[in-house]
């Protein structure tokens, strides 16, 4: 008979608990996929006693997830803890060091350290594999490494937080604020332990870091993606984004760019007629553009125990089955540091403001745009009873750099009241 794979599994939470079923439901099937058996040796959590719903019988425990990891009878360490330092960290380390192919869910440890790990596996002629880390149950790692390899990416672009995802479309769908939904997503269970993670955007930059350097051969750079959360749109926002024909999404873009590269993860309007617009609930999607084979667009759920411990056994079974793939896709010395893009290309904007009801306010403002080198697409005014009038703009093509200056001088004249709220609208 064939050698087993044996692997051990450090973190028995939502992910780990999802792989060992899988592993004991499809035993028979995942044998005859790889022609190997794939089997448990031995497991690590912090809470031995916890019930987690699930016999663990017939696997070793080990409380320190490094001693699990350089066993020798672990030829995979399988790590889902989970953090970007620590356990995870040590532990995955002290495998490579011990001559073990590792396979992990943990976007933040990759995004971060993804490049010294990179070095350190391939220097021992080891394997990391991290299909659950970018969009739960889409196989968007295999699809960008393996099946587009010959193309020249052009664009990643993706909704890869569900939890934002549902956030914003159940405000528009439900008419609930930003607030309620919030506290609904930690009733349900949606939100990490730290919410920054998801509402703030940290969790899909991880993922978008991650992508980007499997696209462009770039080192992952974490550092580099600019950041902006959702805790601030508003529900007046979606709203009148809607009467305009978009929808607000917390969109990832990375692309090349004769400035350098660009990393963004920002609310920002896409046409609601567009895949993407029509994204609901939590489900993720990834699109990729590439110069061979125009645009892929890949759309699944990016959470959960069935879609995330399916795309982990996707990788034990590359493994148990002798594929072996550089970290992200070439090899890491070979990987390029690229320098970040300050901003990024020219896009069409959407403005909102409350004007003032008063003769020249609307003048005003479009001096002010036109003076900063903006030029206005479409503009709608509401109907309204207070003293000043709720305004949308939407501009053709212009920088960012452009529109903060027009955005300076609404905030000098008396006729824009208070902030303007400015969104880029994305070409998808
Ligand atoms: P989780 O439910 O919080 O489970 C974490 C597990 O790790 C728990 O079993 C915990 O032990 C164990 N653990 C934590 N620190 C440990 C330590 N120092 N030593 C030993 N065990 C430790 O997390 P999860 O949702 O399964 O996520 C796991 C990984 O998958 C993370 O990297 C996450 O980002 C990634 N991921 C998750 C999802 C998802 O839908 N959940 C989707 C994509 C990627 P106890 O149970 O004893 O506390
Ligand atoms: N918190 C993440 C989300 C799940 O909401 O998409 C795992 O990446």
């Amino acid at each position: 008979m064939t050698q087993p794979l044996r692997i051990g599994i450090a973190g028995l939470g939502t992910v780990g608990i999802g792989v060992v079923k899988i592993i004991r439901r499809q035993a028979d099937l995942l044998k005859a996929r790889t022609g190997r058996p794939i089997v448990i040796s031995a497991v690590s959590a912090r809470d031995a006693s916890k019930d987690r719903g699930v016999s663990l019988s017939g696997f070793d425990w080990e409380s320190d997830p490094v001693a699990l990891a350089t066993r020798d009878d672990v030829d995979v360490f399988v790590e889902l803890m989970g953090g970007s330092e620590g356990a995870a960290k040590d532990a995955i380390e002290a495998a490579l060091a011990a001559g073990k192919d590792v396979v992990t869910a943990n976007k933040a440890l990759l995004a971060i350290h993804g490049q010294a790990l990179a070095e350190t596996a391939e220097a021992a002629g080891r394997v990391i594999r991290y299909e659950a880390a970018v969009a739960g149950g889409i196989p968007v790692i295999k699809a960008l490494t393996e099946g587009l390899a010959g193309n020249e990416i052009t664009r990643v672009m993706g909704v890869m937080n569900g939890t934002c995802n549902y956030i914003l479309t159940n405000m528009e769908a439900r008419g609930l604020g930003y607030n309620a939904l919030f506290d609904e997503c930690a009733e349900l269970g949606y939100l990490e332990a730290d919410p920054n993670l998801d509402v703030g955007g940290i969790d899909a930059a991880h993922k978008l870091a991650i992508l980007a350097a499997i696209a462009f051969g770039t080192q992952p750079n974490f550092d580099a993606v600019e950041l902006e959360g959702i805790q601030h749109i508003t529900l007046e926002d979606i709203r009148q984004a809607a009467d305009m024909g978009y929808r607000i999404k917390l969109l990832g873009v990375a692309r090349p760019t004769p400035r350098g590269l660009e990393q963004r993860m920002k609310p920002c309007l896409v046409p609601r007629d567009s895949a993407l617009g029509q994204l609901e609930g939590g489900t993720n999607m990834v699109v990729i553009e590439g110069d061979a084979v125009e645009q892929v667009v890949l759309r699944g759920p990016g959470a959960g125990e069935g879609p995330t411990a399916s795309a982990v056994l996707g990788d034990i079974c590359d493994l148990a089955r002798g594929l072996r793939l550089a970290t992200f896709g070439q090899p890491a010395t070979g990987l390029t540091r690229a320098a970040p893009a300050s901003s990024g290309l020219p896009a069409p904007y959407y403005l909102r403001m409350n004007l003032a009801d008063k003769p020249g306010a609307l003048a005003k403002v479009a001096s002010i745009l036109g003076d900063a080198g903006v030029s206005i697409d479409r503009m709608r005014q509401y109907g309204h009873d207070e003293a000043t009038a709720p305004v949308l703009i939407v501009t053709h093509k212009t920088t960012r750099q452009a529109l903060d200056v027009a955005l300076e001088a609404f905030s000098d004249t008396d006729v824009v009241a208070g902030p303007a709220v400015a969104l880029r609208i994305e070409t998808v």
